[in-house]
């Protein structure tokens, strides 16, 4: 449930008329219901509340740090992969010492600016990866609390290109050497172990493959403990799918119950890293159609948002909804949904069903999660505007990028 709904035909942003915000802010725009947000957050601390637990928050997901901010204050952690995200959960008020760090490709100097910052532990992804973060730490004079991120080979069954617990994904290390690499960091004196991490994809619509990951995980755990090496806290990823169409995703509760029951035994703490799910719903973007073109196979409604500004259906064929922001069905045609950006894939819809004239606006749903956090500058177009709304308040997030920001960094020889 989201606080997206039509009052008399009229989208609205919880209280507030979504024509009216795209009239004062201009198009495109991303709008982010607060009321959502908590709502999502809320429902997965529900989930945890049996258990010792923390949220880490994927900022990946959706990074303004007004968002962070509010994820912040609701008490979650945060996962980053990157020092920029860290820096980001900083200047958004977050704690540090509720961060995990994972991926794959973490540089020296991101890992020592993780270390001063005391985050609570760094997912190492590869062997090689344990001696760099030995190395660092030493010479910083600190002992790094670490899991491995480990690779189970278990099929998401999502789609391909973010799916990342399988045998030939580049994520985790793999499951049959990782009680080796766990013996090795144990005898470790710069690193500290703490936890085991999976996150086997994203946009997941069934609890089966995370509980057939924690079964590997538990087997794991079961292992290290008898070896004596004790573990403080099993992370079992992101990854919950949320409805863009007509999935039916398990609620938070399903999912999570389900692995916190199959956990209960252990005495460790269960940590969750969602992204999509605690943001893609509380977010639409709103552009307005610039042209119709109408030729001899397709109708094409060309609008104002491109690739640039949500790049999902170009890069993963991703099917989301597409309303438009004042409903009626008085001349009801199917078009393709196209943005100005010059790539044939530039599209947000194919064959969808609207009822739209030139002027009027449309909203893609599910736009909250890699939407704003993906998009670019492609075709030298600028970074869109960002509002939240908290009732009948619209607080703008992030100003429209200008021009000049566009090439600021640039310089002619
Ligand atoms: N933890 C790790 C280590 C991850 O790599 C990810 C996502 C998450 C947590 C959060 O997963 P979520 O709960 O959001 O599924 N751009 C793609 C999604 C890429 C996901 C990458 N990793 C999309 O738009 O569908």
């Amino acid at each position: 449930m989201d606080f997206f709904n039509y009052k008399e035909n009229e989208l609205y942003a919880e209280d507030m008329s979504v024509a009216k915000l795209a009239e004062e802010f201009g198009t495109p725009l991303y709008i982010y219901s607060k009321a959502t947000l908590e709502r999502h957050m809320k429902a997965f601390f529900d989930a945890l509340s049996g258990h010792e637990h923390l949220i880490c928050y994927a900022v990946k997901a959706n990074s303004n740090l007004a968002i962070l901010n509010l994820m912040a204050k609701m008490g979650s952690g945060f996962d980053v992969v990157s020092e920029g995200e860290l820096r980001r959960v900083i200047a958004a008020g977050g704690d540090p010492k509720k961060v995990i760090f994972s991926g794959v490709g973490k540089t020296r100097s991101e890992i020592a600016f993780a270390l001063e910052q005391d985050i609570l532990c760094l997912n190492i992804e590869s062997e090689s990866e344990v001696d760099v973060i030995s190395e660092v730490a030493g010479s910083l004079g600190k002992v790094a609390k670490v899991a491995l991120r480990v690779n189970p080979n278990v099929d998401a069954k999502t789609h391909p290109s973010i799916s990342t617990g399988l045998k030939n994904n580049k994520f985790g290390i793999a499951f049959d050497r990782a009680f080796e690499v766990y013996k090795k960091i144990a005898s470790d004196k710069n690193l500290k172990v703490s936890g085991i991490d999976c996150h086997i994809g994203s946009q997941m619509t069934s609890g089966a493959p995370i509980l057939e990951a924690t079964d590997r995980i538990l087997d794991l755990y079961n292992r290290l403990t008898d070896e004596g090496i004790c573990i403080d806290h099993i992370d079992i990823g992101g990854g919950l799918g949320v409805t863009y169409s007509d999935e039916t995703p398990p609620s938070p509760y399903e999912y999570i119950s389900a692995v916190t029951a199959k956990l209960a035994h252990t005495n460790v703490a269960i940590y969750v890293e969602p992204g999509r799910a605690m943001v893609a719903n509380a977010g639409i973007l709103v552009t307005q159609v610039l042209y119709k073109k109408f030729t001899e196979n397709k109708n094409f409604a060309i609008v104002d948002a491109g690739m640039n500004d949500l790049i999902r259906p170009a890069l993963y064929n991703s099917w989301m909804n597409i309303i438009e922001v004042h409903k009626r069905r008085d001349d009801v045609k199917t078009y393709d949904v196209v943005g100005p950006v010059c790539e044939s894939d530039d599209f947000l819809g194919h064959d969808r069903k609207l009822c739209i004239e030139e002027g009027e606006l449309l909203a893609v749903r599910g736009a909250g999660a890699y939407g704003a956090s993906m998009s670019s500058n492609y075709n030298s177009r600028p970074l869109i505007k960002e509002v939240l709304i908290a009732g009948d308040k619209a607080h703008v997030i992030r100003e429209r990028q200008s021009i000049e920001q566009m090439w600021m960094n640039e310089k002619m020889i």
